[in-house]
């Protein structure tokens, strides 16, 4: 068996990203170690939570002292996941950002080394590079590091520190950068499932600006495999961009999720800007495809469609997110039964270990 680790599970990429592990790897078993912060949502994986190949600690990635123990024997491979993730967020309190995604995947790093944890794979952003203009190309990964928002600037902090390590104490990491992601169990304060969901509800569409803004929109399932072929088949100390050559304003992608809803674009409200707003985002992943033979699978308008339907099909899924419910899951499926168990209240753990 190849014992996985993956931090920030119970988010959006990161339960993506261990549902396929658990699917396409039939060797693969899965510790899932997530602080359950406002992001985290263990309904993301209820479908899995029965597998015996599935384990999930609660646990806060600057401390992995405090569930060490839970974790029990030493992955072989660690893909971080966790992070504050949002920009928006980012802006309003820097801090929460410095703490978990540049203190926390130091402390990850830490924990490597101390473990002799074979492979570390940081999971990283298109936002490292920084805005394009509209004529210019495409990122690559040797593009200068220009993050413009504290999310983007923590973010080129880990994969500074990932590099160093490397480096300094020979550590085998892989960095992976994608762009924007849309899918199935997204949080809704991201554009698309506040979009899909605000008008499912007939509510006001808020567009930053004057939406021209472009993105590089890949499915998720295209990230998740991205990842996984990195963390396979990648070569130590190296990076790889991801990207799907999905580039779309943000009018377009509002105006494509109205028309699949059928509902009016009188919704659309043009809002204050965001402060910093980065242009465009466009990723070149020749190298990806030519070193792990990857190559994005879904198409936007597929995607899309598929997309919009699955909100359509889970709207219990979202109106729990949406007014909070999601937080009682741990404690009515977790917290009561491993009280139960007498287990601790740290690092607490359920599945096989
Ligand atoms: P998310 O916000 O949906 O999920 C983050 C997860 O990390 C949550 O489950 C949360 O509980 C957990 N977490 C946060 N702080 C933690 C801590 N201190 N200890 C342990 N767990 C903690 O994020 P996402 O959109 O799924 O993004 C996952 C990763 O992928 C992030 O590193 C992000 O930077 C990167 N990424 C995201 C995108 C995107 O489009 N969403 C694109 C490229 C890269
Ligand atoms: O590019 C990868 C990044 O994509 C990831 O690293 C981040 O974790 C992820 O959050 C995402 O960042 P963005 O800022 O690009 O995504 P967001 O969904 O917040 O916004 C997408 C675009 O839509 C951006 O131009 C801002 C705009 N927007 C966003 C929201 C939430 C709006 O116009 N209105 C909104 O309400």
């Amino acid at each position: 068996m190849t014992r996985w680790l993956v931090t920030g599970g119970a988010g959006f990429i990161g339960a993506n990203f261990v549902r396929l592990l658990l699917r396409e790897r039939q060797d693969a078993e899965v510790v899932n170690v997530d602080l359950l912060t406002y992001a985290g949502n263990l309904e993301n994986l209820s479908d899995v939570e029965g597998d015996p190949r599935y384990a999930f600690v609660r646990g806060d990635v600057i401390d992995p002292a405090a569930w060490s123990d839970a974790v029990g024997r030493a992955p072989d491979v660690i893909v971080h996941f966790a992070a504050e993730s949002h920009v928006d967020r980012s802006i309003d309190d820097a801090h929460p950002f410095l703490c978990t995604n540049v203190l926390g995947t130091q402390s990850m790093l830490d924990w490597t080394r101390k473990k002799g944890v074979p492979t570390f794979v940081q999971v990283g952003t298109d936002e490292v590079y920084g805005t394009l203009g509209p004529d210019d190309a495409k990122f690559v990964e040797n593009s200068p590091i220009r993050p413009n928002s504290p999310y983007a600037a923590s973010k080129a902090s880990a994969d500074l520190l990932v590099r160093a390590a490397a480096e300094t104490h020979g550590l085998r990491t892989i960095i992976t950068r994608c762009s924007n992601n849309y899918g199935p169990y997204q949080f809704p304060e991201k554009l698309l499932p506040l979009m899909i969901t605000n008008a499912m509800e007939d509510r006001p569409l808020p567009v930053y600006g004057d939406g021209l803004q472009v993105r590089d929109w890949i499915h998720v399932e295209d990230h998740c495999r991205g990842v996984l072929a990195a963390a396979e088949n990648g070569t130590a100390g190296e990076v790889y961009n991801f990207g799907a050559d999905g580039e779309q304003t943000n009018m377009s992608m509002v105006h494509r999720v109205l028309d699949l809803l059928g509902k009016p674009r009188s919704l659309i409200r043009h809002v204050e800007d965001r402060k910093g707003h980065d242009r465009r985002y466009a990723m070149g992943f020749a190298y990806a495809r030519e070193a792990l033979g990857w190559e994005p699978q879904v198409g936007l308008h597929e995607g899309l469609s598929a997309t919009v339907a699955w909100y359509r099909a889970h709207e219990e899924w979202w109106r729990r997110v949406k007014s909070g419910a999601y937080r009682d899951y741990y404690d009515l499926m977790y917290a009561a039964r491993l009280a139960g168990d007498g287990a601790p209240g740290d690092g607490e753990h359920s599945g096989a270990r």
